[in-house]
């Protein structure tokens, strides 16, 4: 692994050791963050182009505990809104030795494309692409299913909300498929289903009562207005109603499903809060994956670099 754009032609083998050595990462937080240098010597640039709590918070912390500087640029005040480039704000950081970026960009393609001009030693971490793809989100969610439940080849999971803009639904979906999950569905009213090119294998459902009955796993998503051009959407109590995911509604799902959300939460829209803080979410623990995982693909990334440093 070099540069992590997206979990799309990562393989069964590649994914389980990323979410083995994060499990290893999420067992021992206290005893690690004292002793592991596995980043001594890396400086990380966190590079947000989009608000995030989640993403951010845990990238620094997670590059912090494996002894990495870390940087973090405040896109607002960066002299990208004086005009730079992306990628001569990616050649300034590269000038001072961060070789580690971590990027979270609203535009598609925008990793992709800057992990072709970097040098050979500096990595591109997505953090969040468009409405295309989230892949630490889908390891981090991964991880969180697999710890409650085990075993993907019996379970049968659902994706409630609004699929269509979502990067999350994306990379969980690669990462569900790959590790060979036995049933996905995706649920969303019509307008915020995505076509049929997409999410192949899945079962598309607009009725969430009939998508949520019998499930293991429930995760549902915030409606992403900020990427909506003319979907109509109902107003919030309705939707909430006719698609919220709520006590009685959860009663449909198996008995011992788990309830998931990658947040920012919209309380009492997409999620009853009384589920969220309920006893079947993992809410918090997805959260608290999300530092294990992202330590595990900057060890992972790691090891490449010094491996291509030495060959320089
Ligand atoms: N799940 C997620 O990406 O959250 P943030 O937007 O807070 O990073």
């Amino acid at each position: 692994l070099r540069h992590l754009i997206t979990l799309d032609g990562m393989s069964r083998d590649e994914i389980v050791a990323l979410l083995d050595l994060a499990q290893f990462y999420a067992r021992t937080p206290g005893e690690l963050a004292a002793r592991d240098q596995t980043l001594a010597g890396h400086t990380v640039a966190n590079l947000f182009f989009e608000p995030s709590t989640r993403t951010r918070v845990s990238f620094e912390l997670a590059a912090q505990r494996l002894g990495a500087d870390v940087v973090n640029l405040d896109m607002q005040s960066s002299s990208r809104v004086k005009g730079e480039t992306v990628l001569d704000t990616i050649y300034t950081l590269q000038a001072m030795q961060a070789d580690i970026l971590v990027m979270r960009d609203a535009e598609p393609g925008l990793p992709a494309y800057v992990a072709k001009y970097v040098a050979p030693h500096v990595c591109i971490l997505n953090a969040g692409e468009a409405h295309l793809s989230h892949p630490t989100q889908g390891l981090l969610d991964a991880l969180t299913v697999r710890q409650a439940k085990g075993d993907f080849s019996k379970l049968k999971i659902l994706i409630a909300g609004d699929i269509s803009h979502s990067r999350v639904a994306r990379s969980a979906w690669h990462a569900f498929t790959t590790l060979g999950v036995k049933e996905l569905r995706i649920a969303a009213p019509e307008d915020l289903l995505p076509g049929q090119d997409e999410f192949k294998g899945a079962e598309r459902f607009t009725n969430i009562d009939k998508a949520i009955s019998g499930v293991d796993v429930v995760m549902t998503l915030r409606i992403q207005r900020e990427r909506m051009s003319g979907a109509s959407i109902p107003d919030e109590a309705t939707y909430h109603r006719t698609f919220g995911i709520t006590a009685e509604r959860l009663t449909k799902a198996n008995k011992d499903a788990i309830v998931m959300h990658p947040g920012p939460m919209n309380r009492d829209v997409e999620i009853a809060s009384d589920v969220a803080d309920g006893p079947q979410s993992v809410i918090q623990r997805q959260v608290t994956n999300g530092v294990a995982v992202r330590m595990a693909v900057l060890a992972t990334i790691a090891r490449n670099v010094q491996a291509r440093r030495h060959f320089q």
